[in-house]
């Protein structure tokens, strides 16, 4: 019984996630020009596939707050773009110097580290192209709109994702606390995860406590991810993962892992989880999916 209700999740799982791919390629720019290769690049990486988990977060808080129309869309092309790049700039050779990703070479293997370096820039500033569209397939939202901007961008930047980064590049080869290792996650990892379900519950119209509501919840679940990201770097491998294991302990990196050890990490990504489902269903909304994606990437292979 558990068996085919997870099949059923992974077969719903992926037809979702087809519908956000083919959202991605209609917002992918036209390669043609003299900088066709930089298309081609951004191409290549957003394209290749991975759990486009952060659009399907969006998405799904979207509609749990009752949101309706294609509003929505042009922020899920927007977010997976922004991910996708810290993820090209993640594996550059000054930073996690990591050769595969998503299951194919990484971008600056296949284009050059110019070509890796800039794939990552074009796919930032195409975000907010894509995600100003919004603004013309909706003008009458667009107070909504240029909050859910706002939120994009911040959660983005020092105060969110690159702000995680730079820390974790810096104290890579160090022993890191346990307190600034969760600042890590927070900033690097969970930003963009608030980001998403922010802006889906923004987007929908919902009240500033459901907003926050929905942050803290994301927090958690940003903590997690990470969390079993860094238990699979130590327990998959690179054919199931589709990017390099042991990639942390190469870069010297504190994990979660060596800070706790593997047990006491996974029972900690259960417990987060589990405070996440709680936090979900004290909202009293409809959200059976999203509460399957959360239990499901406790226990993610990949
Ligand atoms: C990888 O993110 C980077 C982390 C924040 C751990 P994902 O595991 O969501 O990567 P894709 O999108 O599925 O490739
Ligand atoms: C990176 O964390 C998170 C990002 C913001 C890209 P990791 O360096 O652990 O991500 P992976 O394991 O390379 O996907
Ligand atoms: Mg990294
Ligand atoms: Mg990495
Ligand atoms: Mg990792």
């Amino acid at each position: 019984m558990r068996m085919e209700r997870l099949m059923n999740f992974k077969e719903e799982y992926q037809k979702r996630t087809t519908e956000i791919e083919a959202i991605l390629e209609t917002y992918l720019p036209r390669k043609e020009g003299y900088q066709k290769l930089i298309m081609e690049a951004m191409e290549y990486s957003l394209m290749a596939g991975g759990k486009r988990l952060r659009p399907m977060l969006m998405r799904e808080t979207f509609r749990m707050f009752d949101g309706t129309g294609k509003i929505i869309e042009p922020f899920m092309a927007a977010i997976e773009m922004i991910h996708t790049y810290s993820l090209v700039h993640d594996d550059l050779p000054a930073m996690d110097n990591d050769e595969y990703r998503r299951g194919r070479k990484t971008t600056h293997v296949v284009y050059g580290e110019d070509m890796g370096i800039l794939a990552g820039d074009a796919l930032l500033n195409y975000a907010f192209e894509t995600a100003c569209t919004a603004f013309e397939l909706a003008p009458e939202d667009s107070r909504r709109i240029g909050r859910a901007m706002t939120i994009l961008a911040a959660k983005a930047g020092i105060y969110g994702m690159i702000g995680g980064q730079v820390v974790d590049v810096k104290e890579s080869g160090h022993a890191v606390s346990g307190e600034m290792l969760e600042f890590i996650y927070r900033l690097k990892t969970s930003a963009l995860i608030e980001s998403s379900v922010m802006i889906g519950a923004v987007l929908a119209g919902a009240s500033e406590a459901e907003i926050q509501t929905m942050e803290g919840i994301a927090r958690q679940v940003g903590l997690a991810f990470q969390i079993q990201d860094d238990i699979l770097d130590v327990t998959s491998s690179t054919e199931v993962l589709g990017k390099p294991v042991h990639s942390d302990e190469k870069n010297e990196k504190t994990t979660y892992v060596t800070w706790k050890g593997l047990d006491e990490a996974r029972s900690d990504v259960a417990r987060m989880t589990a405070e996440a489902v709680r936090g979900l269903e004290s909202l009293g909304r409809e959200c059976s999916f999203m509460k399957e994606i959360l239990n499901w990437l406790v226990s993610r292979e990949k």
